[in-house]
């Protein structure tokens, strides 16, 4: 049985209006991920400008850590959100008003899929770089931007930006381009994170099992691994992430490349595991 670690998941009861309406909508999509072989998620609601508050976010997580032990649903749900990337973010997150994820410097942000993007996109990320938190795009596959564009994104991370894919982009789930822009990243091995992004325990999550298969046969089970075990650990503990350019499991099918490693300054990281 494989213990994934899924880093963006709207899991918690009645806080995003796309997410479960109620707890028993958590619960069923928690049955549903500990059947996909994932045994951790950091709960990841969309959080704009503060909103909702921490303790608001920490409360629902409170309720459904109890559940889940009174069902004896063997899954740990930890702290977080999917922050959209606005002027004061920096300002909101130095002050507490904004999870990073599992309180370690890394943050799990948003950008605009389909507008061009702020004109402070880049000069922020860097920014909350210098202060010692580290962005981590989205679902960039999904950016408008990106897709037409995918060397500003390579820029990026040759800049530090971390990158999660989410498995149902790989399966064409949401569209062609999406699908395209979401190989051509892991074969030029830009992408650090791979997460499920569930709302409830249908359509995307059900996609999980063949986007994890064409995966396997495309760069081996250690490559998984690597997305869904190995950089999320790092990230929880706040320790430095790598990134690992795919070898082809069949070789030839793929050209190989260097590996290249990224350094991150992990250091404010706080022990604190649950709610
Ligand atoms: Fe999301």
């Amino acid at each position: 049985m494989n213990s994934y670690i899924d880093i963006h998941n709207h899991i918690l009861p009645e806080i995003d209006e796309d997410g479960p309406p109620d707890l028993g909508g958590s619960l069923m999509l928690a049955r549903a991920l500990v059947k996909q072989g994932f045994d951790t998620v950091i709960a990841t609601p969309h959080s704009f400008e503060g909103n909702p508050p921490v303790e608001t976010i920490l409360g629902a997580g409170r309720l459904l850590t109890a559940a889940l032990e009174e069902q004896r649903i063997p899954l740990q749900v930890l702290p977080g959100a999917e922050t959209v990337l606005e002027p004061q973010l920096l300002e909101r997150v130095k002050q507490g008003q904004v999870l990073t994820l599992n309180r370690s410097p890394y943050l799990l942000v948003e950008l605009p899929l389909f507008q061009e993007l702020p004109p402070y996109t880049g000069e922020l990320l860097f920014k909350l770089k210098a202060h010692g938190y580290e962005p981590v795009l989205a679902h960039p596959e999904r950016v408008r931007v990106f897709q037409k564009d995918p060397d500003a994104l390579a820029a990026l991370v040759a800049r530090g930006v971390f990158l999660q894919l989410t498995l149902s982009s790989l399966t064409g789930l949401m569209g062609r381009a999406i699908e395209r822009t979401s190989w051509q990243l892991l074969t030029r091995g830009l992408v650090h994170f791979l997460a499920t992004d569930a709302h409830s325990a249908g359509r995307r999550l059900a996609r999980t099992a063949p986007a994890l298969r064409r995966l396997k046969r495309t760069f081996g089970q250690g490559y998984v691994d690597t997305l869904l075990r190995e950089n999320p650990l790092r990230l929880l503990r706040g320790e430095e992430v790598c990134l690992t350019e795919p070898a082809p499991a069949r070789p030839g099918r793929l050209k190989a490349g260097p590996t290249v490693y990224l350094k991150t300054e992990a250091t404010q990281w706080k022990k604190n595991w649950i709610y």
